[in-house]
């Protein structure tokens, strides 16, 4: 369908550029954000997701792993005009399903404090104090994608018996 996204990461530094763009116009132009993040020093340790809407690029986020299995998502946004028709909660799915896919433990990311309510949905948690980057009110948030003991907890007294 001709309205439909398509979601994926980019293939290609052409896309990754695109996506550049899409964040000056939105964390730059629009909200006052500094020019001098755009890009930052996770961008090339990152994966970039693209939002395309006939061919073009209207949305992007990154995923990177701070520290080994935690992911972190970022540099959510989409053009204006894309916005309010669910392709942001579309994007937020393959964002996860990527921080799965590879084995991550929990994901974190810095939601502008309006914005909490989207990633909320998904299950991430509030974390701390409501905090202030580039003059705009933040909440750092938190998902956990696995529920089992924590790296070094003792092991369980018994097990059970393993099933043929
Ligand atoms: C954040 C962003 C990508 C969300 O995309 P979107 O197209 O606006 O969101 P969707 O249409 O997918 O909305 C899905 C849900 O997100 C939440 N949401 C989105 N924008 C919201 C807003 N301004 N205020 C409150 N909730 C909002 C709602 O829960 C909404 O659910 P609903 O449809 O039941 O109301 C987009 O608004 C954007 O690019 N914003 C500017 C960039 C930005 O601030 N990015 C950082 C966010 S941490």
């Amino acid at each position: 369908m001709e309205d439909e996204p398509e979601i994926r990461p980019a293939t290609s530094h052409e896309e990754f550029l695109s996506a550049l763009t899409v964040r000056v116009t939105v964390f730059v132009d629009e909200q006052g954000g500094p020019l001098s993040d755009e890009p930052d020093a996770w961008d090339a340790a990152a994966r970039h997701f693209v939002v395309l809407a006939r061919g073009a690029v209207v949305g992007t986020a990154r995923v990177y792993q701070p520290q080994l299995g935690v992911g972190k998502i970022g540099r959510v946004a989409l053009l204006r005009d894309f916005r309010g028709r669910g392709w942001g909660l579309r994007l937020l799915e393959e964002l996860l399903a990527h921080t799965r896919a590879l084995g991550l433990r929990e994901v974190v990311l810095d939601a502008q404090t309006y914005a909490a309510a989207l990633y909320a949905r998904f299950g991430f948690a509030p974390e701390g104090e409501e905090f202030l980057d580039a003059g705009i009110p933040h909440q750092r948030m938190r998902l956990r994608l696995h529920y089992g003991p924590a790296p070094g907890a003792p092991a369980p007294a018994s097990s059970p018996r393993e099933q043929p």
